[in-house]
């Protein structure tokens, strides 16, 4: 397959472009992958603070007074006010975020009083795996083919929460805050960082590899296909040319021995 050594040669040095290449490319590939995830993970658990400042707040003044509200069996009235209190407003606002393309959230549980809240599989998951963790643990998830980012944060119960909530266990973890962000944005951006990994590559190595291949060619090659043909012309009587290449190498070595050859030819001839 290889008959010359230029091709070998060739060959020799595309192969271990291709391999630091590659891995280089593989390396910085993973790393940009992992750091623009993290970006977005962080966006996901930002959203969380701003609603767990929102929520302790709305906990510490045991609720949201609101004029003028329709009577609900979970909300106190005072007069013409009403108390929202954390669920309640939380609730509201996640179904405000439902209509928001930047991302969603719910406020979850398998024991829900209202069914629209009822988790789903990986909600429930995220939840029976908080109970082997700490409080304030966080489960996520990068779907790539829905092109989400599921992020789920857990709720304690407390003896407050049972009040209403009068099937939870207390000091359990029975529902949780679920926040869905769309990740189209960086499917899109790690897609486009390869195809410039992978031209900013192909392009270094292919100049770098006809450079090497350039060079080894002047040096190995070349010289050698001199001598070659240099030997050739002595067996056949021509011996009154030298083609000695003057270098301090091997291909200097064998090129002295073909002149030494050569004269020692020439003088044999002119003694007959
Ligand atoms: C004053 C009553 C009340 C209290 C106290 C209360 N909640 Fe709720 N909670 C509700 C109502 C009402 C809903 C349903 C809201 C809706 O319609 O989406 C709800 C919804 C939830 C949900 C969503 C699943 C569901 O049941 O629909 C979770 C999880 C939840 N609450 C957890 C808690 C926790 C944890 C506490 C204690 C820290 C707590 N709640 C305290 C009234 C309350």
């Amino acid at each position: 397959m290889f008959k010359s050594i230029q091709s070998k040669i060739n060959f020799a040095i595309f192969i271990v472009l291709l391999i630091i290449f590659g891995a280089f490319y593989f390396i910085m590939d993973q790393q940009k992958k992992t750091e623009i995830m993290d970006q977005k993970l962080k966006q996901a658990q930002v959203i969380y603070q701003q609603l767990d400042y929102l929520k302790t707040w709305i906990g510490k003044n045991g609720g949201i007074w609101i004029k003028d509200i329709k009577d609900d069996r979970y909300i106190v009235k005072e007069g013409r006010y009403a108390r929202k209190n954390t669920s309640i407003v939380l609730a509201e606002l996640s179904d405000a975020s439902l209509g928001n393309k930047d991302y969603k959230f719910r406020v979850v549980s398998p024991k829900p009083l209202n069914p629209k809240n009822l988790s789903d599989a990986f909600e429930n998951q995220a939840l029976m795996k908080f109970r082997a963790m700490s409080p304030d643990a966080e489960i996520y998830k990068f779907d790539f083919d829905k092109k989400i980012l599921r992020y789920v944060k857990p709720m304690v119960t407390s003896q407050f929460c049972l009040k209403c909530h009068p099937n939870y266990e207390l000091g359990s973890i029975e529902g949780g805050i679920s926040i869905t962000i769309p990740i189209e944005d960086i499917i899109q951006q790690i897609k486009q960082n390869r195809i410039y990994y992978a031209s900013f590559f192909g392009i270094t190595m292919a100049v770098l590899l006809v450079i090497m291949v350039y060079l080894m060619n002047v040096i190995v090659v070349k010289p050698i296909k001199k001598l070659t043909d240099q030997a050739d012309k002595i067996s056949t009587g021509e011996i009154n040319v030298s083609a000695e290449i003057h270098r301090e190498d091997e291909i200097g070595e064998l090129s002295k021995a073909i002149e030494r050859l050569r004269i020692s030819f020439k003088k044999m001839m002119n003694l007959k």
